[in-house]
């Protein structure tokens, strides 16, 4: 399969959406970034790598880390994980209010934000230093010694971080956050703000596709846990957008607002691509073409 000649193809037939958008403002760090940028990357379970544009390029991973802290979580708790949030896609915004109030504070799923949170919270309950090992576990699975938190980006979500403080103070009240609040938002916001490149995504992800036994960091998924991980990323992963995602996609992922998507074909590779102008659900537009021309031409989805 000539997946180079696919990604530049790919791109010259998404260009006409290179306007279509608008990239994420309600984190006014996000504001400044240069929304025309485009980047891909493919990393095959075989060990070849593909990319092509600005797929070095390091942008805000946002939602993309709650993958890494289920992973992290699934692997301290186990099943047990679900006892304290739910594996159900939501079909609300990630940051809805209304379900968490009606379901009594029991977050969906782990990849809206009151799910992520609560995982924060288990995390900081069961680390010493949650902020380090968050990133051993990511520089392992990257491979790269050098990615970091950007905590402008987690200061500036901070001050205007009102819908988040809301979710917390409901699950707080509902009984389900041991740690302080404040402390508690602070990692979730320091998690979100994590910068990495396509290529460094892509790599990381490339676990997910259990090419090899899941071991990073001391952090262990037998490859039955990688398989539900998968079917949650299929199911929860792109918010009130999964269903579309599967419909044009076919392969589990999960996006974040800083116009990052990443899929992987459990067999074949991950893939990520990023750019920064969002569609009305946050995702972004050229990233949401790009990969459903990807499956397409190489007929490689799930499906
Ligand atoms: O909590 C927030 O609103 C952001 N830190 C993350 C949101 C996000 O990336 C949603 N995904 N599309």
């Amino acid at each position: 399969m000539d997946y180079q000649k696919i990604l530049e193809d790919i791109y010259q037939e998404i260009l006409p959406f290179a306007d279509k958008g608008a990239q994420a403002d309600y984190i006014p760090a996000l504001a400044k970034v240069n929304p025309d940028q485009f980047g891909i990357a493919i990393k095959t379970t075989f060990g070849e790598a593909y990319s092509y544009m600005q797929a070095q390029t390091r942008f805000s991973i946002q939602s993309i880390s709650k993958v890494f802290a289920l992973a992290m979580a699934l692997s301290l708790e186990g099943e047990d994980l679900w006892k304290i949030v739910g594996k159900e896609p939501s079909g609300t915004a990630f940051n809805s209010l209304i379900q968490l109030e009606v379901e009594k504070g029991k977050p969906r799923n782990p990849f809206i934000n009151a799910g992520a949170i609560v995982i924060a919270d288990m995390l900081m309950s069961r680390l010493e230093d949650p902020d380090a090992e968050f990133l051993k576990f990511i520089r392992e699975l990257s491979g790269s010694e050098d990615v970091g938190y950007n905590l402008e980006v987690a200061e500036s979500e901070r001050e205007k971080g009102y819908l988040n403080a809301a979710i917390i103070n409901l699950l707080k009240h509902h009984g389900r956050i041991q740690n302080d609040i404040e402390n508690v938002l602070m990692f979730y916001f320091r998690m979100c703000s994590v910068e990495m490149s396509c290529e460094e995504l892509a790599q990381a992800f490339l676990a997910f596709t259990n090419y090899r036994p899941f071991d990073f960091a001391g952090y262990r998924l037998s490859s039955s846990k990688i398989k539900r991980l998968n079917a949650v990323m299929q199911t929860c992963g792109f918010y009130d957008e999964a269903g579309e995602f599967t419909y044009l996609v076919g392969l589990p992922g999960k996006s974040g607002v800083g116009g990052g998507i990443v899929a992987v074909h459990p067999a074949h590779y991950s893939v990520a691509v990023w750019s920064p102008r969002l569609n009305s659900k946050g995702n972004s537009v050229m990233g949401m073409k790009a990969l459903e021309l990807l499956t397409t031409y190489t007929q490689e989805s799930i499906f």
